[in-house]
């Protein structure tokens, strides 16, 4: 496989382009078929043939070609230009009209990308520091629960930023004013925080439900909520209730560039009385207002941090979590421990 020299211009962190991203949802790439995404700044064609997904970068090494216009045919994917034709591991295996010899299959080679499919979703790995596998929580596969993708094309906005959207309750009360929680009718809850080095988790220690629709149609109970921020790109949201898990929420942010991203979201709930089909159709009736709340509300602040030139934050009593985000986000481990709880209305 040609592994590739960095080709993009982001300003992302390199542990964050180094890392392994969802470019695209299975589904998304059947067989015989071709898409184009954009991961950390690097555009890639991704392919299906018979033993599974490639993905090269979107440029034919011949005349530069965006390779995703091209076909599956005969098992590689074929440029429309002229015709070359490169298997899942880049090598160049037919030019039409022309005799290839074995040394030109690699020298005419496209740059292919590590690539590895999970749980219905197709993972990319821009360098070869990744490690061998993307490394996955264990909710993403439990045999006991329903699970479903939910995928919403490109999103303006940092993906920094929806890492930090989704780890603060606080925006809850607001932002989702009577869809999740409610502006005047808060309730105690107790926030705990603690990192294990690599990770950082909020608890919500809250014994009632939220007030919102939401909680309202999909919980009974609830002893605590949690979620745990897996840098650079994963959430987990978690939300418990006595008898364990009620629902799993696993938040993919991939940055396509510095202002936008692909969000992916797997949904995870134990097999109970309802079936899955039916607490899909929940989810996403109610989540829908939700997300494209937190959608609008990513592009206008980018759109302001756009206008004045770059961003400019202060902390306020809420901001729990300080720059430690911010520092996982770059690739820094934080010191293990656990802060003193924060009791607080939400
Ligand atoms: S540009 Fe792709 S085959 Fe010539
Ligand atoms: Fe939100």
């Amino acid at each position: 496989m040609t592994m590739m020299p960095a080709i993009s211009t982001t300003a992302l962190p390199d542990a964050v382009r180094n890392a392994w991203h969802i470019a695209a949802l299975s589904r998304q790439v059947r067989r015989g078929k071709v898409r184009r995404v954009v991961v950390c700044g690097t555009p890639i064609a991704l392919f299906r043939n018979d033993d599974g997904v490639g993905a090269l970068v979107d440029r034919c090494p011949h005349r530069n070609y965006p390779l995703s216009a091209g076909r599956v045919h005969q098992g590689g994917l074929e440029c429309p230009y002229h015709g070359w034709r490169f298997a899942r591991d880049g090598a160049c295996v037919a030019i039409p009209g022309c005799t290839l010899g074995a040394e030109q299959a690699s020298r005419l080679a496209a740059q292919a990308v590590r690539v590895c499919e999970r749980h219905g979703a197709i993972f990319v790995a821009l360098s070869d520091t990744a490690p061998a596998e993307p490394p996955l929580p264990p909710t993403l596969a439990r045999a006991d629960c329903d699970h479903f993708w939910w995928q919403q094309g490109t999103w303006k906005g940092r993906a920094f930023d929806a890492v930090e959207n989704v780890m603060d309750p606080f925006h809850t009360s607001h932002l989702h004013h009577g869809f999740i929680r409610h502006r005047e009718r808060r309730l105690p809850v107790s926030l705990e925080v603690a990192s294990d080095g690599p990770t950082i988790t909020m608890t919500n220690v809250q014994t009632q439900p939220d007030v919102g629709l939401m909680s309202r149609f999909l919980e009974r109970e609830r002893t605590h909520s949690a979620s745990r921020y897996f840098p650079p790109t994963l959430v987990e949201a978690r939300w418990e209730s006595k008898r364990g898990l009620t629902l799993c929420v696993s938040a993919f942010f991939t940055p396509s560039s510095d202002d936008s991203f692909m969000p992916f979201a797997r949904f995870s709930s134990p097999h109970r009385i309802s079936p899955g089909w039916l607490k899909e159709l929940a989810i996403r009736l109610f989540l829908s207002p939700v997300i494209a709340q937190d959608r609008q509300a990513l592009a206008r602040q980018h759109a302001v941090m756009e206008e004045f030139g770059r961003p400019q934050f202060v902390t306020g009593p809420g901001d729990i979590l300080g720059n430690r985000l911010y520092r996982l986000w770059k690739g820094e481990a934080l010191e293990p421990g656990a802060d003193v709880p924060v009791v607080s209305d939400l």
